[in-house]
């Protein structure tokens, strides 16, 4: 059998940072209510308003060709997850396409909020799996700025600007990669997490612009509680259907929402602290981009076997969780097929 592993991690941050004191003067807010509610401090914001979604995918996907050292034309198929694409269609796995020069690849965006990139991992996989592909680009990346109304307290502490990026290539061994996936959606939850406008329920009207429903709605209590059980209750399930221990796990990579649903999720699964990825201090929530994000940020400390168990509870309700083992130590460039020997010369 073949298994799709990881064998390379890029990312895109914006440069500006919106800190919760810069909030504080913009809404009726404080450093201490969101610190305490969420653990952000901050989080980055693309203010250049010539730029969107996919230029900040397609710069961490050519960060991640970098690493791997390969060319733009070795990929195979590109999976953009995001709820903020450039626009409607063309898909924004589209615009990377042309941006990236991968000319041999197709592509296509995927929609599931912050569950995004776990599902676009998951799909990338089978691709993997099935022989049809050998390298999959799968990126999460999303402008939460352009969606975000930053009038509304509710809301616009919560979330920031990135984009992640991984390739998936056939694992050189059944040791590594993606070993198991539980997925879920219910969408009796889609009215708690959504944006009501822009499409073809409500088209963008004065109407629709005047009611601000082309910013993102949330109902944060309702929502909350369905990802503190979501999130918690996936991990426990891939664990114990892998005969997992919270000993076993090397990493929880939990989509970063809101820290209290990351630490009720570590506590579900036996693990304390210090195996948990947490960067929602640094960045808040940028949706598809969390996990990969942390991946990116944690890659260095990351050997080659280590046992992750990524998990992301969001809009839909989506929610989800992937387990796989790590096919590489550090940051290593150029794992894969090639000897070191062959790595050193090119
Ligand atoms: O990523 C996809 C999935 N999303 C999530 O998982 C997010 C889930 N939800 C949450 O993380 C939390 O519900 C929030 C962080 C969004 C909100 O935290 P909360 O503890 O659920 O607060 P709340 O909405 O119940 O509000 C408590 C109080 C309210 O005041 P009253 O009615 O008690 O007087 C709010 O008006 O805090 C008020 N409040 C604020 N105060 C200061 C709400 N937002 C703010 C704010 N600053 N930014």
């Amino acid at each position: 059998m073949i298994r799709a592993a990881i064998t390379a991690v890029g990312h895109f941050l914006p440069e500006d940072r919106l800190t919760n004191q810069d909030l504080e003067q913009m809404v009726d807010t404080s450093d201490e209510w969101i610190r305490v509610r969420t653990g952000i401090r901050e989080r980055r914001i693309l203010r250049d308003p010539t730029k969107a979604t996919s230029y900040m995918a397609a710069r961490a996907a050519q960060e991640v060709l970098q690493k791997r050292g390969i060319e733009p034309e070795e990929i195979d198929l590109i999976i953009v997850a995001t709820v903020t694409p450039d626009m409607f269609f063309p898909a924004t796995a589209c615009l990377v396409q042309r941006d990236i020069g991968a000319r041999r690849a197709w592509g296509f965006d995927l929609s599931a909020a912050c569950s995004g990139f776990l599902f676009a991992l998951a799909t990338g996989a089978q691709f993997i799996a099935s022989g049809q592909h050998q390298k999959v680009l799968v990126i999460g990346a999303d402008k939460m700025s352009a969606i975000t109304d930053y009038t509304d307290r509710r809301t616009c502490v919560l979330f920031g600007d990135a984009a992640g990026a991984v390739l998936l290539e056939p694992a050189l061994d059944s040791e590594v990669g993606i070993m198991d996936m539980c997925l879920y959606c219910d969408g009796s939850g889609a009215e708690a997490l959504c944006m009501p406008g822009g499409g073809s329920l409500n088209p963008p009207s004065y109407k629709t612009i005047d009611a601000k429903m082309h910013f993102l709605y949330q109902d944060g209590p309702t929502v909350f509680k369905r990802a503190v059980e979501g999130m918690a209750d996936v991990a426990a399930e891939i664990m114990a259907r892998n005969g997992l221990s919270g000993e076993d796990v090397a990493y929880l990579v939990p989509h970063q929402a809101n820290w209290r649903i990351i630490e009720a999720t570590a506590r579900r699964m036996g693990i304390g602290r210090e195996k948990v990825m947490v960067n929602i201090d640094r960045y808040g929530n940028t949706t598809a981009a969390t996990i990969p994000l942390c991946l990116y940020d944690w890659e260095a400390r990351l050997k080659r076997g280590d046992n992750l168990i990524l998990a992301s509870f969001g809009a839909g309700y989506t929610w989800g969780a992937i387990y796989l083992r790590w096919a590489y130590d550090g940051t290593r460039v150029g794992f894969g097929m090639e000897s070191e020997a062959q790595l050193s010369a090119s």
